[in-house]
């Protein structure tokens, strides 16, 4: 059976292209999610995609994804560094969720540094661009299901 992936998008992604491009690359968000579908289904996977601005959407899409999903690739933006509210749902939840970012968050302002989901996601990816995506996408797909 195919791995059913969730693609999840926190605050501010939506604005990629046009949001800081010098840090976060011109590539626009729609783009972005077409990329990573296509990478996705070239790896046998079934991924689905969902951004939202608000901590509480994250949080549902976490709980929903529980059950018919395989893993989840998050980029959970701004709240990756305060919100213990996603990092109790990524407790909560049994399957591997990979943090993701863009830019390199340990080369930034110093808040940047400090991720309170990193503890209880399967691994983290930082730094490589729009490719961070691709990379969690390729570690979910070689992951034993
Ligand atoms: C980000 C890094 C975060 O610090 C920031 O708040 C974002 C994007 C990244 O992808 O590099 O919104 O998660």
């Amino acid at each position: 059976m195919k791995k059913k992936i969730l693609i999840l998008h926190g605050p501010n992604l939506n604005l990629l292209g046009e949001r800081e491009p010098g840090i976060y690359g011109t590539t626009d968000f729609e783009s972005l999610n077409w990329q990573l579908m296509d990478y996705a289904i070239s790896l046998d996977m079934e991924p689905q995609v969902y951004q939202s601005n608000s901590e509480g959407d994250i949080i549902d899409k976490l709980h929903e994804a529980r059950k018919e999903y395989f893993g989840v690739v998050l980029n959970a933006g701004a709240y990756t560094h305060y919100s213990y509210a996603i990092a109790d749902a990524i407790k909560a939840i049994k399957i591997p969720v990979i943090e993701v970012h863009i830019s390199n968050v340990f080369a930034r302002d110093a808040f940047r540094a400090n991720s309170v989901i990193a503890p209880v996601c399967r691994g983290s990816i930082s730094g490589f661009g729009t490719l961070s995506y691709k990379l969690a996408i390729h570690a979910l797909a070689e992951m034993p299901s």
